[in-house]
């Protein structure tokens, strides 16, 4: 589903991306896990092409496009978006429509399908992640946990083959934490191909095929996720997980 090879991207000359290889297939959870600043967002960002690698390949279902040779175009960035729907740790809502409209506007806008077909699928969405009371609601009125269950049903009416989660649940309050994770998890369940930041370990473990450890602009470990979040094998991630658990 999506292949990544020798990707790099630096910001004003600093390397952030130093040369990351990763494989996901289809179905697949994956999580990605590293200290803060190792890069994660930044290779989310680059796989919908929210920033621009500077040099290696993309291909994620059947859109290929590689970096540094000539300028992607907007057909290529309209492609491979096509492919994926992000979920932030912000939740990023439009705070002047209310859920139901947050959720249509996309699909409305992009014509895909009848109206009529497209408001169905947001009333069987909400009631799939338990906000069908709150559909005339704005954002400012729900909790956290509510807010980013709306921006995942959000991304999910997009049919995307691939759902991708930066940290989706570290902005919320202990009790609002688990009510998300369980929205992820009923997708893993359903077969959604993913790939997943997060510092929450026991629900990596539980879901996730596989783990990908990333520090200092490298992949250095990957593997099964009850192996690499339990028993890695290199010292860099066998300290990063003492940290967490010190917290
Ligand atoms: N738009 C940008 N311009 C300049 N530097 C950036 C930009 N985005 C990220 N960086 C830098 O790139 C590095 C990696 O950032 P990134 O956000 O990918 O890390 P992260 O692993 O997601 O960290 P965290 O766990 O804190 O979210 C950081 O040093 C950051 O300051
Ligand atoms: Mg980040």
């Amino acid at each position: 589903m999506i292949t990544i090879e020798r990707l790099k991207k630096s910001f004003d000359d600093t390397p952030v991306l130093k040369s990351i290889d990763l494989q996901v297939n289809k179905g697949e959870v994956v999580c990605l896990v590293g200290a803060s600043g190792s890069g994660k967002t930044t290779l989310l960002r680059c796989l919908n092409l929210l920033e621009t690698p500077d040099e290696g390949r993309i291909k994620i279902g059947d859109k290929e496009v590689s970096f540094g040779e000539k300028p992607i175009s907007k057909k290529d960035i309209k492609d491979i978006r096509k492919y994926s729907g992000m979920v932030f740790q912000g939740f990023h809502l439009f705070p002047h429509m209310t859920l139901l409209e947050n959720i249509t506007q996309a699909p409305l806008t992009a014509k895909q399908q009848e109206k009529d077909v497209i408001m169905k699928e947001a009333e069987v969405l909400l009631e799939k992640v338990g906000l069908s009371e709150h559909q005339d609601k704005y954002p400012d009125a729900l909790s956290g946990g509510q807010q980013q269950r709306a921006a995942i049903a959000r991304a999910l009416m997009m049919h995307p083959e691939v759902m991708l989660f930066d940290e989706p649940t570290s902005a919320l309050d202990p009790q609002l934490v688990r009510e998300v994770l369980k929205v992820i998890e009923s997708l893993a369940k359903d077969g959604q191909t993913m790939v997943i930041v997060t510092h929450e370990m026991h629900f990596a473990r539980r879901i996730a095929d596989k783990a990908f450890f990333m520090d200092d602009g490298y992949i250095v470990e990957e593997g099964p996720a009850d192996q690499v979040l339990a028993n890695p094998k290199e010292d860099r991630t066998r300290e990063f997980l003492a940290l967490l658990e010190d917290e």
